[in-house]
């Protein structure tokens, strides 16, 4: 068996997935992953990296168009970060956005620095003549919503750069160098609030850097599919099933390529929401040809995690025994498989601190969690992804909605949900409050992309039951919509719904003596409270 150590960080160069590809250089900006995701949304390829990346090193990706970010910094301080050396004179289509393209006006001969008055919100961008001419332009109104966020302004245009766009406060708000195939915007395409935003990246996408696009449900399969066959070849892989839409639709694809090689394996840590366990069994066998293996660890999960109440040591206790029950259900299925398939995403690696570049934020239990001695090689399907792409992949793979639009789910369960020892009489708990939210929420679903239900289990709260003083427990409602979990806004839920989710709480789960609702958007708050 190979020995490896977890692998997990986001290696472009071996995914095939290469063709078509648009690096997004990140200056540290707010919305990085949300500009990757919209050129995803244009079915193109594309990836964020570091600027501190060498002109070698993105060449490596084979862009066909760069697009440099916004960032906390200001263009004239010390160590402010700057544009790699010789990539503006790379022949590559660049389109900047705020810090990127004041970046530019700096470093090319123009000049960039503080304005009179910052521009934060809504403002009007008016297009001038030489504008509308350009292909960037193109069916974008004359005058129009933009988002700006800013206290720096291009003060002079660099040498061969035309000017095409002003609002209030910014006399240079858009240029480009049409010979070089390098435009900017000092606001936010990126946003939904700029109302011709994704209208510019496309024509700068598609008529300036001339990309076809290609990223499509059918090419990502295919080339998915193609991608894991020569990987595994005619050797054996195991997957572990969590129930959710990711690992359900790693394993359809790999099942797609390797067939019966595959085997696949449900962990029940014990962890999960009312009778899941067997609800996961039922759905996945109905829905696809294969067997199921049961491994029932909720005894061993809970020993191991008894008296831990650090979040990070919950993960990585619940990831490494993952792993050994892995083993476990190997041993006893008398097979030899190489391989594990994780349904680990994008964002997963990215808050994981395992991306280009990246903070972490916290570690997913399948990334930061797997243990350094790890018995398998891993095969992460979907590490490349985001959640929405994941989703169109399953269901043109025939996965039931039922999988697909399942709410997301942490792996290491209600592990994460219960803020404090992790024990069976917490979860029994937090189990039954859990319950009462679906119920009460099902028809909500649309709105709702995922609610965590959280036991304050360390705080008592006092409450009046029967006449008489109960100090009890307090739980956590977190209603919240999203598009991929790297940002998220609380939902507005009827006064109704809210009444009738905290009657039925209390009154259904003696323990809790007090309902709360978590109003905290994404960023700053995380979805999970641990
Ligand atoms: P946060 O809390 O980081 O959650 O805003 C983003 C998304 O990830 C899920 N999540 C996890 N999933 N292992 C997982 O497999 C984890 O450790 C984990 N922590 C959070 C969360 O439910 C949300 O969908």
């Amino acid at each position: 068996m190979a020995k490896i150590a977890a692998q997990n960080k986001l290696d472009i160069s071996k995914s095939a997935i290469n063709k078509n590809s648009v690096v997004v250089i990140d200056f540290g900006a707010q919305y990085a992953q949300l500009i990757t995701r919209r050129v995803r949304e244009a079915q193109i390829f594309s990836i964020l990296l570091p600027y501190t990346y060498s002109l070698e090193k993105i060449l490596q990706y084979k862009p066909q168009a760069i697009i440099l970010t916004g960032g906390p910094s200001t263009v004239s301080q010390n160590n402010a970060p700057k544009i790699p050396n010789g990539l503006l004179d790379a022949g590559i289509p660049i389109f900047a956005i705020c810090y990127g393209f004041q970046e530019i006006a700096n470093s090319s001969g123009g000049a960039a620095g503080l304005a009179k008055k910052g521009e934060y919100g809504l403002v009007e961008a008016k297009l001038n003549e030489k504008a509308i001419k350009n292909p960037l332009f193109k069916n974008v109104a004359k005058n129009s919503q933009v988002w700006m966020s800013h206290k720096v302004v291009v003060k002079k245009l660099p040498p061969d750069y035309i000017h095409f766009a002003s609002s209030k406060e910014t006399p240079i708000a858009a240029f480009g160098n049409p010979k070089k195939k390098i435009y900017g915007v000092q606001w936010h395409p990126e946003v939904s609030h700029t109302k011709y935003g994704q209208k510019i990246l496309e024509n700068f996408l598609y008529k300036i850097a001339n990309i076809t696009p290609n990223w499509t449900t059918d090419y990502i399969i295919s080339e998915k599919i193609s991608q894991i066959k020569s990987q595994i070849k005619n050797k054996q892989a195991i997957c572990g099933l969590s129930g959710g839409v990711d690992s359900a639709v790693a394993a359809a694809l790999v099942n797609k390529a390797i067939g019966k090689n595959l085997i696949c394996v449900f962990v029940n840590h014990g962890l999960l929401r009312l009778n899941e366990g067997t609800q996961v069994k039922k759905d996945f066998e109905s829905s696809q040809n294969f067997k199921l293996k049961i491994v029932d660890d909720r005894k061993i999960f809970l020993k191991k995690l008894k008296g831990i109440k650090d979040p990070e040591q919950k993960r990585k206790i619940i990831g490494e025994q993952f792993i050994r029950s892995f083993e476990k259900a190997v041993k006893s299925l008398s097979c030899q498989p190489e391989f594990l398939v994780q349904g680990t995403l994008y964002p997963d690696i990215v808050e994981s601190g395992k991306g280009e570049n990246t903070a972490n934020i916290k570690s997913h239990h399948n990334v930061g969690g797997l243990p350094d001695d790890l018995n398998f090689d891993l095969i992460e399907p979907l590490k490349d992804l985001f959640k929405d792409e994941v989703r169109s992949i399953g269901k043109a793979l025939g996965l039931p909605d039922k999988i697909i639009n399942r709410q997301p789910f942490p792996g290491p369960g209600l592990a994460v949900r219960i803020i404090g020892e992790v024990n069976q009489k917490n979860l029994n708990i937090l189990q039954k409050a859990d319950a009462v939210a679906q119920q009460v929420l099902k028809k909500y679903n649309k709105q709702i992309w995922q609610c965590p239900v959280v036991l304050l289990a360390e705080v008592k709260t006092v409450g009046v039951k029967g006449d008489s003083r109960h100090y009890g427990l307090p739980i956590v409602l977190r209603p919240v919509m999203s598009q991929d979990a790297m940002t998220a806004d609380w939902v507005y839920l009827p006064k109704s719904v809210l009444t009738n989710l905290s009657n039925r709480i209390t009154n259904e789960v003696p323990e809790i003596t007090r309902v709360i609702l978590d109003i905290t958007q994404k960023p700053p708050g995380t979805i999970e409270w641990e």
